[in-house]
C-alpha cells in the first residue's frame, strides 16, 4: 500500500471522476491496519466510539481528548486512507473560534487530516472558519445524533419543505467549502436530489444507493454484537460468533490443560 495519504481534495475529486467513496468508521490501531490494507478511502473516527466502544446510549459523553486518543491510534495504523476526526458534542457549537481550536487539536494532536462537523446552514459559518484556518471539513446533514434531544424523529419525512431545507443545507455546506457531505438516514429520493444538487460527494449512511459514497459503522458491518436491528446495516461478517467460538475453545483448552502445548512452550 502506498505511503501517500488520500487528501480531502482527492476525496472531493472522486465525484467528477465518477468514482464512489468507500468510508468506514474506525477507532483503534489494529483495525486501522486492516482497513488501510483493504483499501478503504476514508476512515471516520466517529463519535459513535461512545456507542460501540464505550457502551453509552448516545454520543453526548464523548470528549475531544478521547477522540484525539482514538484518532492517534488510527493514524499510527494507517498510511493511505484519509483520516477524519468527528468533532464531538460541545467542541464546535459554542463559537467558530471554539471550532477552530478543536479542529486544530484534531490535526496537531490526533494526526487527522480533516474534521467532521454536524449541521447544515446553522453550521456553515463555523465550517467556513475552520476551512479558512486550513483544516478540511466533512459536512453532516440529515439525522444529527448530536441534536438527538431536539429532533422529533430519526428519519426525515420526504416532504417539499424537508426537501428544500435539506437542499439548502447541502448548498450552504458546499459553498462553505466542505470536501464531502455525510447524509444520515435520508430517504433515497431525497438523497438522490441532494447528490444531484452539489458538486462534492455525498456519503450516505442509510440513505440509499444514489449517494456518491457510503459509510457504515465498522462494528455494525462486522457483526460485532451491534447493528442487528438496523435496517440500513449490512453484516458482512458475524464476528461476534467467530470471537465467541474462539474464546470458548481457548477457555476449554485452558481448563483441560491442552493449552499451551509443546508447540507454544519455550525451553
Ligand atoms: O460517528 C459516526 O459513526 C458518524 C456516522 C453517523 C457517520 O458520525
Amino acid at each position: 500500500m502506498s505511503a501517500k495519504r488520500i487528501t480531502a481534495s482527492g476525496i472531493a475529486a472522486r465525484k467528477a471522476a465518477g468514482e464512489r467513496v468507500a468510508c468506514l468508521t474506525c477507532y483503534d490501531y489494529s483495525m486501522a491496519r486492516v482497513l488501510d490494507e483493504s483499501g478503504v478511502d476514508l476512515i471516520l473516527v466517529g463519535d459513535s466510539v461512545g456507542n460501540v466502544v464505550q457502551g453509552y446510549e448516545t454520543t453526548f459523553p464523548v470528549t475531544l481528548d478521547e477522540m484525539i486518543y482514538h484518532t492517534r491510534a488510527v493514524a499510527r495504523g494507517s498510511s493511505h486512507a484519509h483520516i477524519c476526526l468527528d468533532l464531538p458534542f460541545m467542541t464546535f457549537q459554542v463559537s467558530p473560534e471554539q471550532a477552530v481550536l478543536s479542529a486544530g487539536r484534531a490535526i496537531q494532536e490526533g494526526g487527522a487530516q480533516s474534521v467532521k462537523i454536524e449541521g447544515g446552514r446553522a453550521a456553515a459559518t463555523t465550517v467556513a472558519r475552520v476551512i479558512d484556518a486550513g483544516i478540511p471539513v466533512l459536512g453532516h446533514i440529515g439525522y444529527l445524533p448530536q441534536s438527538a434531544n431536539v429532533l422529533r424523529r430519526k428519519r426525515l419525512a420526504d416532504t417539499e419543505s424537508v426537501r428544500e431545507a435539506l437542499l439548502a443545507d447541502a448548498r450552504s455546506l458546499e459553498h462553505a467549502g466542505c470536501y464531502a457531505i455525510v447524509l444520515e438516514v435520508v430517504s433515497r429520493t431525497l438523497a438522490a436530489a441532494v447528490t444531484a444538487e452539489v458538486s462534492i460527494p455525498t456519503i450516505g449512511l442509510g440513505s440509499g444507493p444514489h449517494c456518491d459514497g457510503q459509510v457504515l459503522n465498522l462494528y455494525d458491518m462486522l457483526g460485532l454484537g451491534l447493528g442487528k436491528t438496523l435496517k440500513h446495516n449490512k453484516r458482512y461478517a458475524e464476528l461476534d460468533e467467530v470471537i465467541e467460538a474462539a474464546v470458548r475453545s481457548y477457555a476449554d483448552e485452558v481448563r483441560q490443560g491442552l493449552f499451551p502445548s509443546e508447540e507454544q512452550a519455550f525451553e
